[in-house]
């Protein structure tokens, strides 16, 4: 009887080996189209059948004999094809619940070949949260949840992002008043990257912003003084091709050279 158990076990062992190297594992994003070929299979063939398995769950994804194409579960509905000749599955638009084993059947007979199928959400575009700090020169950036979170500055050094209680990983920033300066958080999976930046000048605003401002003002007052001017110019030429016609109105403002030429 320990005998039995015992052979039974290596027996075991042996075909999880086997399994193991035989297998093929593929890794998608949400969406996108996965094939599965068997590498041996011998004609004639009257029937294939693909089953998916997923935590001991097994389901016909598609079948094929002489009745025909058959897909009798609606996750692989409308999404599931088959090359009879070669007998290639294809399964496009998927979702995380097609991840799991397939196998496939030819003739009836279920073949040693493990097909591995492993879909994932891509990430999404990553969202930088500033957290201020007693210092108004210091501020924290925070960014990502579970997945890969990599910190990089301008130069593109990788900057290390430290973990607290909240989810994410985030980095300590000082205000260098370098208005070139970045910082950008990628996240990262198997399947898919998004990375998103952030400007210096956008996370300081006391003096920056100030200087901002002033700068603003003083562009707008000297635009005033050249319109104001041209404007006077003009006045001034309209003066002199039509006089008389608007002096009452005019004369009190107007200028010692005005009054010239209006009088001679
Ligand atoms: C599969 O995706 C394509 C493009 O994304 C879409 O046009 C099509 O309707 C989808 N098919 C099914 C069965 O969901
Ligand atoms: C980028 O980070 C590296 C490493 O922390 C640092 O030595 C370098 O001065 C930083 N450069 C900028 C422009 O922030």
């Amino acid at each position: 009887m320990l005998l039995l158990t015992y052979s039974t076990a290596v027996i075991c062992a042996v075909f999880i080996a086997t399994g193991a190297v035989s297998g093929e594992v593929k890794i998608k994003p949400v969406g996108d189209t996965v094939s599965f070929r068997p590498t041996n299979i011998k004609s004639p063939v009257t029937s294939i059948i693909w089953k998916h398995r997923s935590s001991s769950v097994v389901t016909k994804a598609i079948e094929w004999d002489d009745d025909g194409l058959n897909i009798p579960n609606p996750r692989f509905k409308g999404i599931t094809t088959l090359d009879e000749k070669t007998g290639q599955i294809t399964i496009t638009n998927l979702t995380v619940e097609h991840s799991g084993v397939y196998t496939i059947d030819i003739n009836s007979k279920e073949q040693e070949q493990r097909f591995t199928l492993e879909v994932q959400e891509r990430v999404s575009k990553p969202v930088i949260v500033k957290e201020e700090s007693s210092n108004p020169d210091v501020v924290y950036l925070r960014c990502g949840d579970s997945e890969e979170i990599i910190w990089k500055n301008s130069t593109g050094q990788v900057l290390e992002g430290k973990k607290n209680h909240k989810p994410g990983k985030f980095i300590m920033v000082e205000n260098t008043k370098n208005p070139q300066n970045f910082y950008t958080c990628t996240l990262k999976n198997d399947v898919s990257e998004e990375t998103s930046r952030v400007y210096e000048r956008d996370l300081f605003k006391t003096e920056s912003n100030g200087g901002q401002i002033v700068g603003i003002v003083i562009g707008v007052l000297i635009l005033a003084l050249l319109i104001m001017s041209f404007l006077y110019a003009f006045v001034k030429s309209v003066h002199v091709v039509v006089p008389l016609k608007s002096e009452n109105a005019d004369t009190e403002n107007a200028s010692p050279s005005d009054e010239k030429q209006q009088k001679g």
